[in-house]
């Protein structure tokens, strides 16, 4: 059995992006599943199959095996080796072990908590393998939950759900990130738990110090707690109650002060600017304003009025850390966003660092959908 894709589906697996939809499929398999992929007699790719999703084929590999399901399980084992040294150094920290299409393991995150590791599997072919994805996690992992409840995999036909695939799943971990800690909420948190993918943008805060600084779309304290160790006062602004909650436990477990507000940002940041108030640092975190390329231009207004107006609370010699996790927004385009926000404002801003996602979430250069997260660090002047 094997997936023939006409000349467009071709030159997409032959340039090494991942994906062919649906629409450039000429035929394939009745059921969801791991097959070849061909374009007339050429062999292109072993790829995950889902002939109900409009993203029907998404590549692993771009070589025949004799076996497809261990081709695939052998990248998750390349994936895991890559991570072996920081958790041998780190076992306490909190890291991905697989990103999906960045790992050649499309549809599939699994992240680290201290010993124990969430599955999310947004692919159809992944359901089966699921038993063998948990066995292969064991030498890392005390317990593997599967927190396969993300809307996306409806688009699949899979059902959500929580359950645990191996071992005694703790209800709550704690997981060390530079010189702070902070609790993981494996079954209940935001994506799997945590935002792994900024956790060396945090570790930076910890080189600033100052009188005030503020942490908008703070989660469970992310960025704060780590600036609670250098600035007198620290603000984390959420629109979730639950997430500040946790920043305020986990400002208690490492004995600093966060003062938390849940508002939305758009509003607490336009109050604090008719109040005067000014700051040394803000962080700006927000979740993914542009979930689709139509939503494009509405996004993009509203990167720029956070962006605008956290710029004109800095103090001068401030700093913005400023984010976005819209794989849409492409990185020339944020840029562009931060130049029209600092005109706008009539300040100058010095890039002072331009970052992006963690190591632990690899970028593909021909597949430019695992480059999502942008982080630019940039001073007032
Ligand atoms: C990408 S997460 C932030 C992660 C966090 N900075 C960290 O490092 O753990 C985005 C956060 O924005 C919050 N959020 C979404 N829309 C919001 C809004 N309009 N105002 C305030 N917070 C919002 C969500 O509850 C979520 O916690």
């Amino acid at each position: 059995m094997r997936i023939l894709v006409n000349e467009r589906g071709a030159h997409r697996l032959l340039s090494r992006h991942l994906w062919v939809f649906q629409r450039d499929v000429l035929s394939g398999p009745d059921q969801p599943g791991l097959y070849p992929v061909y374009w007339g007699k050429r062999f292109l790719a072993l790829a995950l199959y889902n002939p109900q999703s409009d993203l029907a084929v998404r590549a692993f590999r771009f070589r025949p095996a004799s076996d497809p399901q261990e081709a695939l399980l052998e990248n998750l084992e390349k994936a895991l080796s890559r991570r072996l040294p920081a958790l041998e150094r780190e076992p306490e920290g909190g890291f991905r072990l697989a990103h999906a299409e960045g790992d050649f393991l499309p549809g599939l995150v699994v992240d680290y908590y201290a010993g124990h590791a969430v599955v999310q599997a947004t692919a159809h072919a992944w359901e089966a393998l699921l038993p063998q994805v948990a066995e292969r996690l064991k030498p890392l992992a005390r317990s593997v939950l599967a927190k396969n409840d993300a809307k996306v995999r409806e688009l699949e036909g899979l059902p959500l759900y929580v359950r645990p695939l191996l071992g005694q799943v703790p209800p709550r971990v704690t997981v060390r990130e530079g010189r702070v800690r902070y609790v993981v909420d494996l079954e209940g948190g935001q994506k799997t738990g945590a935002y792994l993918d900024q956790r060396d943008n945090r570790i930076l805060m910890e080189g600033f110090s100052g009188e005030r600084a503020l942490d908008v779309f703070s989660y469970a304290g992310g960025f704060g707690l780590h600036l609670a160790l250098g600035f007198k006062e620290v603000i984390s602004v959420d629109s979730s109650g639950e997430a500040l909650q946790r920043a305020e436990e986990n400002a208690r477990l490492n004995g600093l002060t966060l003062k938390t507000v849940e508002a939305n940002a758009f509003e607490f940041l336009r109050a604090l600017e008719k109040a005067g108030e000014r700051f040394d640092l803000i962080v700006l975190d927000p979740p993914a304003f542009a979930k689709g390329k139509k939503d494009l231009e509405r996004a993009y207004r509203a990167y720029k009025e956070v962006n605008l107006r956290a710029i004109k609370l800095l103090k001068e010699g401030g700093h913005l850390a400023t984010a976005s996790c819209s794989h849409h927004l492409a990185e020339p385009l944020f840029y562009q966003m931060l130049t029209e926000a600092a005109a706008d404002a009539h300040r100058v801003l010095r890039v002072v660092e331009r970052r992006g996602q963690g190591w632990d979430h690899p970028v593909l250069l021909n597949h430019p959908e695992t480059h999502y997260l942008k982080f630019a660090l940039l001073e007032v002047l």
